[in-house]
């Protein structure tokens, strides 16, 4: 007779014991909803190849986020499509700036929802890039002052949280640096320490419309091919006084998350971009996949990775998903 000693399918054979040795579960509180503000009023504007992501006006907005809030998700990151763009992304840092309203108003109409607001040039810029560019090259020490003037300036406006995406040199130092003076001591930094130059942003730049007008981000965004190089950012990040690491995109970069996640005892976030969320939506309008199941075995693989949170355009219908379980 075989004699087998250990057999895993012992633990396998109802649902209620796989529950009992499940290593991995989704909360609610893991989701983070990104939404889009733009200028108008009444404006909901589907974007196309992200079926279910609008840009939405800040009446909208605030709607939206009161919705989510209602779901059960717990935090949103702001992204804004301003009226006029110009070289230096002036948009970003005024007082009035879509982002800024879009702030305010969420921060008065749902007080306990945690507002993240993206600290990043390209939707504003007229070139698209994240920070100021001279004779076709992003000039890193000058993009700072303005990032930080932009951080300050969410901060002014309500945000809990900034997180700076414009992957420049020393920008949570100096982020970290402008707050504090400006008495915002308070407020963290969530970075996007590892962010790859992915095509998988695809969709979202139709959604910010922040693609680039020349060239691409590859002079400043990482290398998809390089991990060491990814320590490297995050050490940096954690050392300027970053107090979330993030990495982006997630699904293709699990081995970099599991990673950090071994060397750095700070919350991680993932984000699930753009092309990750439309290539789902994209095989489940043609019947080929069960949207809801590949929703949640992509999002738990990025938990079980080693993040904490999660950014996903996925969010509401995730949570919606764990309340029906
Ligand atoms: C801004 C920014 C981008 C994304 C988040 N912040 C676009 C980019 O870097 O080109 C991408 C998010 C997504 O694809 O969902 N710099």
């Amino acid at each position: 007779m075989l004699d087998l000693l250990h057999r895993p399918r012992r633990l396998r054979r109802t649902e209620n014991l796989r529950a009992l040795v499940r290593e991995t579960r989704l909360a609610p509180e893991d989701f983070i909803l990104p939404l889009f503000a733009c200028a108008g009023e009444n404006v909901r504007r589907e974007i196309l190849s992200m079926p279910g992501v609008h840009n939405l006006s800040v009446d909208q907005v605030t709607d939206e986020a009161a919705r989510a809030y209602d779901a059960g998700v717990k935090g949103v990151i702001l992204f804004g499509l301003p009226e006029t763009k110009d070289e230096f992304g002036s948009g970003a840092y005024q007082e009035n700036g879509i982002v800024q309203q879009a702030v305010r108003a969420i921060r008065s109409a749902v007080p306990d929802l945690v507002v993240i607001a993206d600290t990043c040039l390209c939707e504003y810029t007229s070139h698209g890039h994240c920070g100021v560019v001279r004779e076709g090259e992003l000039l890193n020490d000058p993009s700072l002052e303005l990032l930080a003037r932009t951080a300050v300036s969410q901060a002014e406006a309500g945000a809990h949280v900034v997180a700076p995406s414009a992957m420049m040199d020393g920008q949570v130092f100096a982020i970290r640096e402008a707050l504090d003076e400006a008495g915002f001591e308070h407020i963290p930094i969530l970075a996007y320490a590892v962010k790859y130059a992915s095509a998988f942003y695809g969709p979202f730049r139709e959604a910010a419309d922040s693609a680039p007008a020349f060239g691409d981000r590859r002079a400043y965004q990482m290398d998809a091919a390089n991990v060491r190089e990814a320590m490297h950012e995050a050490e940096l990040d954690y050392a300027e006084g970053a107090d979330v690491l993030m990495v982006k995109p997630a699904t293709v970069c699990l081995d970099v998350l599991r990673m950090l996640r071994d060397q750095f005892d700070v919350p991680l976030a993932a984000y699930h971009v753009s092309g990750e969320y439309a290539m789902i939506k994209a095989a489940a309008q043609q019947g080929w996949i069960d949207e809801q199941r590949v929703m949640l075995e992509t999002l738990t693989s990025i938990k079980r990775a080693g993040a904490d949170m999660i950014l996903t355009y996925y969010a509401r219908e995730a949570v919606r998903a764990l309340a029906q379980k």
